[in-house]
């Protein structure tokens, strides 16, 4: 019997089947696999265990179940396409070349090679990075879990580090696309760090779980503050993606977007354009939302003041936030 599933391991995955139980049946497959492995069979493992983690058998609908389990974790589900993001041509290529691997995860993995999976997104609030998420998710029809890093890190010792573990187990038990948002938390908030240790152990134990993973998941970290993140992190990425504020073009793109027919056509000129220089996406977003709101609720067609006046606004926001 050496390096054959024993009996016990079959009439458990009879089991497992008759109980319609899926991840009692993969768990019992994956220790098949890793048996197999143990007595020198890396191959069989190796095709054992890529049939277990097909992700054609992943089912979506098993995700809240598991969900449940970790406070930290929420799934979100957001319906923009890439074809919403505004970014510079070169991010568009980046992302594009993100889904295409992921597409092809197969053919790659079969020639020894990985997709992009691990990609950090650093850039100005408001430029787009949260939004990549769940655009890389619904592309690619994955389910998007945001992990709160607030509610991951705690204060007590130890803790922390499990509940990261916890996470990457979920990484690789249920293939999603998972954000660790505003991920310079784990490099430079102390204030929640009595040890002044904690916090380094913490981006240590990330990047090693980071390091180690080889599911079939897409893990994404954002940050607006990458000064703030170690330069040792970046070598862990597949990627790295850089957001900047949007230029005319963009704002060109974002207008046209956002005001659909609503707007006079004056209002696509340059003084428009320049107001609206130095806002983030996030801003020009919302100054156009606010101009077609007015334009609804008072029936007029959206004129070039009305937008300069909202664009200001969003202008004046910064300096009641001293920013
Ligand atoms: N590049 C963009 N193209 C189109 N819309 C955008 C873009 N960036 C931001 N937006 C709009 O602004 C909203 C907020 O953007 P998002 O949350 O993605 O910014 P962020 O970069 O994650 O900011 P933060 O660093 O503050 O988390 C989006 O939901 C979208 O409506
Ligand atoms: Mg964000």
């Amino acid at each position: 019997m050496r390096g054959m599933a024993t009996v016990e391991q079959l009439k458990a995955l009879i089991r497992a089947h008759f109980e319609n139980n899926n991840e009692k049946f993969r768990t019992i497959v994956l220790q098949i696999a890793a048996h197999e492995a143990k007595v020198g069979h890396t191959a069989s493992a190796r095709e054992i265990k890529e049939i277990a983690q097909n992700p054609k058998y992943l089912s979506k609908n098993k995700i809240v179940r598991l969900n449940n389990k970790l406070d930290m974790l929420e799934q979100k589900c957001i319906d923009a396409t890439l074809s919403d993001l505004v970014v510079p041509e070169e991010l568009e290529i980046k992302i594009n070349r993100i889904l295409k691997e992921y597409k092809k995860i197969g053919i790659l993995r079969k020639n020894g090679l990985k997709n992009r999976s691990k990609i950090l997104l650093a850039g100005n609030p408001g430029t787009g990075k949260t939004m990549t998420a769940s655009v890389i998710a619904n592309e690619l029809n994955l389910s998007l879990f945001v992990i709160q890093i607030d509610r991951l890190i705690t204060k007590y010792m130890g803790e922390t580090s499990v509940k990261l573990r916890q996470v990457f187990e979920q990484i690789h038990e249920i293939r999603a696309v998972y954000l660790f948002d505003e991920f310079d938390a784990i490099g430079s908030d102390r204030s929640l760090d009595n040890d002044v240790g904690e916090m380094r152990r913490i981006l240590n134990s990330f990047l090693q779980n980071l390091e180690d993973d080889d599911s079939y998941s897409i893990i994404v970290a954002a940050t607006n503050n990458p000064n703030l993140l170690d330069k040792a992190l970046f070598r862990r990425f597949d990627d790295v993606i850089e957001y900047t504020m949007p230029d005319i073009t963009q704002i060109k793109k974002l207008l046209k977007m956002k005001l659909k027919d609503n707007a006079a056509t004056e209002v696509f000129s340059e003084e428009v354009y320049l107001k609206a220089k130095g806002l983030n996406h996030a801003d020009i977003v919302r100054a156009c939302e606010d101009s077609v709101k007015f334009s609804i609720l008072e029936e007029e067609e959206i004129t070039k003041d009305i937008l300069l006046a909202y664009l200001q606004d969003r202008k004046d926001f910064y300096k009641y936030k001293g920013a």
